[in-house]
């Protein structure tokens, strides 16, 4: 699965990236968004994930991500966030930049993911224009609350279709990622911009690009090398080579 010269990089290295997407949490009975059984195929991401449709019905936008948060309140990290919770110990610098909003990385040990679409335990005032005001929630009900700054309804603190990505997380990320020596993408359709122009920009630079995905993606043809697997076994073998080459 890994060739050694590329596991012989890896110990070499010392800025890594890892960008995960719905898949790393496929493990642990999260469903993804795209493909049978995904989420965006119970329900049309236009009518739940934009502003617009917040506005226009918010009981149901918020009744959709508080069933979610529901389910994530029970789900535990797997195998997967956990190697990559240990990646912050092996490589001397260290970057996770994630696209989902579970906070399951956290959950494993990762200290400071880059959230790009934010938290589903997070909400903010849905004012317009809003107030700025952001809270931590993460006690549930089932109607979207009164901002307490100014009383506007309070929406979910993810990123909505159609909306930008939270500046400093962004350029944070955009820098990680010209800077690494290497870019793991975990996990990810790759179909989602501008998250998906993170390893394409790695791509560009020449950097050395490890893709973990059961499925073919955009990316698969043009990474160093497409790991054809479920995120969990594949980033178990990858710890176990790196800690014996490590210690060889
Ligand atoms: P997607 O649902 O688009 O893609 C999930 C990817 O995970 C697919 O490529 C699957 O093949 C892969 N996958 C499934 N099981 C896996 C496993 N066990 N291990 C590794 N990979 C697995 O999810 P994202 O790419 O994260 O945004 O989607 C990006 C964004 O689109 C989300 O953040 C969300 C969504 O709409 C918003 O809601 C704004």
């Amino acid at each position: 699965m890994y060739p050694k010269e590329i596991i012989e990089k890896l110990i070499k290295a010392q800025k890594a990236v890892v960008l995960t997407g719905a898949g790393i949490s496929a493990e642990s009975g999260i469903s993804t968004f795209r493909g049978t059984g995904g989420q965006w195929d119970k329900v049309d991401p236009m009518k739940l994930a934009t502003p617009e449709a917040f506005a226009k019905d918010p009981k149901y936008v918020w009744e959709w991500y508080e069933a979610r948060r529901r389910q994530l309140r029970e789900a535990k990290p797997n195998m997967g966030h956990d190697v990559i919770a240990g990646m912050e110990e092996f490589f001397p610098k260290f970057t996770l930049i994630t696209q989902n909003v579970d906070r399951l990385h956290q959950k494993a040990g990762s200290r400071n993911p880059i959230e790009l679409h934010g938290s589903i335990w997070m909400a903010r005032c849905a004012g317009i224009p809003s107030c700025g005001e952001w809270e931590d929630r993460h006690e549930l009900v089932n109607l979207p609350p009164q901002c307490p700054h100014c009383g506007a309804l309070v929406r979910p603190g993810v990123v909505w279709f159609g909306e930008g990505l939270p500046g400093e997380a962004w350029a944070e990320a955009e820098k990680a990622a010209l800077e690494c020596d290497v870019f793991f993408v975990i996990g990810t359709s790759a179909l989602v911009h501008p998250a998906a122009s993170l390893p394409e920009t790695a791509i560009q630079k020449g950097k050395l690009v490890i893709e973990i995905n059961p499925e073919e993606t955009p990316l698969s043809g043009l990474v160093t090398l497409s790991v054809r697997s479920h995120a969990g076994p594949a980033l178990e073998l990858l710890r176990e080579k790196l800690l014996a080459n490590d210690s060889a």
